[in-house]
């Protein structure tokens, strides 16, 4: 057994010092098997990687917080952290908060809501001044992307029965109703002048063009289906109230 796993461990090394030496600039090693996908890495491994290669290391699974990251950080001398579950439920977990803050929620509806900018937007007085106000639904983003990352967001903040009621959610109204009566959240709008100053946020939209009467023009296609990886978090959400300790390892084959 113990042979194995060294055996197991020596091949593993083998690849990594492979793939520098054909030119990789740095890896990123997830430190699972296939067969286990959730559970403790196994820290020993990326420590054994690591001082086996001159690249940098980025270290990836099961990070939760910050404080992970730094354990892992001082157990394998990794040299950056990789975290994709926890970072979707907590956007701003590199900033040592433990739970989706209300500033991040505003910010992600901020950035929905202000994906383009147009006249349309603008509300027209009889007293010849204009308002912005609040689109019906955002240009450029699909209800899918807007609600998925809330789902994943509000996951920790709101009771299991709120979160049932949000997750089921179909149309930005209902989604922005909900916002404004429990967080009181409502998308701060853009002027023109700030828009261009958060064009930083918007990396797709660098050429920012005017078309039509809109700025911003992009041709941005997903399938309205869940997806698998969505699906399971809402199953894995209705049997486990805090965490999600689903079984991943389905999750990148096709067709099942
Ligand atoms: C939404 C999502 C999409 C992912 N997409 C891919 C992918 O396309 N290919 C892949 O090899 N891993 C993918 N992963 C796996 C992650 O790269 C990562 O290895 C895994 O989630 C374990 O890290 P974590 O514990 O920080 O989530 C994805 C993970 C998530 C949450």
């Amino acid at each position: 057994m113990t042979l194995a796993f060294l055996l197991y461990f020596r091949k593993t090394v083998e690849i990594c010092r492979q793939i520098e030496k054909s030119g990789a600039t740095f890896l990123t090693i997830h430190a699972r098997t296939p067969e286990k996908s959730t559970g403790d890495i196994n820290k020993e491994v990326l420590k054994l990687i690591k001082d086996n290669i001159n690249i940098p290391l980025v270290a990836n699974g099961g990070v939760k917080n910050l404080t992970d990251c730094y354990e892992l950080k001082e157990l394998t001398g990794c040299d950056g952290v990789m975290v994709a579950n926890a970072i979707l439920q907590n956007p701003t977990i590199f900033s040592g908060r433990t739970e989706t803050s209300y500033e991040c929620v505003q910010h992600w509806v901020d950035i929905c809501f202000n994906t383009s900018i147009s006249p349309k937007n603008y509300k027209l007085f009889s007293n010849g001044k204009s308002q912005l106000t609040i689109p019906e639904r955002p240009t450029n983003l699909t209800f899918q992307c807007f609600h998925h990352h809330l789902v994943f967001m509000l996951e920790k903040i709101l009771p299991k029965k709120k979160r049932r009621i949000f997750n089921n959610f179909k149309r930005f109204h209902e989604v922005l109703e909900f916002l404004k009566e429990e967080m009181n959240i409502v998308p701060n709008l853009y002027n023109v002048d700030s828009f261009r100053n958060r064009t930083p946020l918007c990396l797709d939209y660098d050429d920012l063009v005017v078309v039509d009467d809109d700025f911003v023009s992009s041709n941005y296609n997903s399938s309205n289906s869940n997806g698998k990886y969505f699906s399971k978090i809402l199953d894995c959400d209705e049997k486990h109230s805090d965490e999600t300790d689903c079984d991943w390892s389905n999750m990148f084959l096709e067709n099942d």
